[in-house]
């Protein structure tokens, strides 16, 4: 059915002049644009949205990257969202990332992988809403 799916175009494509061909390959793809936000993370922002890896060895540097630079985040629309954009956008690791993927065109490292997906329905709603209130969906 119909869902909605969370991403950011992270720093380092905002950086490297990826936004207009990252939007561009997402919608391509089929998805609907329900919100779209240009803006910056915080590291206390930053780490808020990522509480959920605040054990993980990686998690500081993660907030450092996240909220070194200008991200997009947007709220995106089509059938199974959260499913098919994990599959446009390739494995979390650039270098184990399918041809042809958002991750394996635009992203260097596992950590500036060029743009985040959310890994659940309930997951996407939480953080959408971390962004976007009810008068900026559309
Ligand atoms: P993202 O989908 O935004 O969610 C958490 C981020 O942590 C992930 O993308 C990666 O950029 C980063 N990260 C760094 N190391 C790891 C790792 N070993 N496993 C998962 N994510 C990692």
């Amino acid at each position: 059915s119909t869902n909605r799916t969370f991403t950011m175009i992270k720093p380092d494509a905002v950086a490297n002049g990826h936004i207009g061909a990252i939007i561009n390959d997402i919608t391509s793809a089929g998805f609907k644009i329900i919100a779209l936000k240009y803006t910056r993370l915080t590291a206390e922002t930053a780490g808020a949205f990522y509480a959920v890896h605040r054990e993980r060895p990686f998690y500081n540097d993660l907030v450092n990257f996240m909220s070194s630079g200008p991200i997009v985040a947007a709220i995106l629309e089509k059938e199974n969202a959260v499913e098919d954009f994990r599959k446009l956008i390739g494995a979390t690791d650039p270098s184990k990332a399918d041809e042809g993927t958002i991750r394996r065109k635009y992203a260097k490292s596992i950590d500036a992988n060029a743009v985040h997906g959310s890994d659940s329905d309930e997951n996407a709603a939480i953080e959408g809403s971390f962004f976007f209130s009810a008068f900026e969906r559309f």
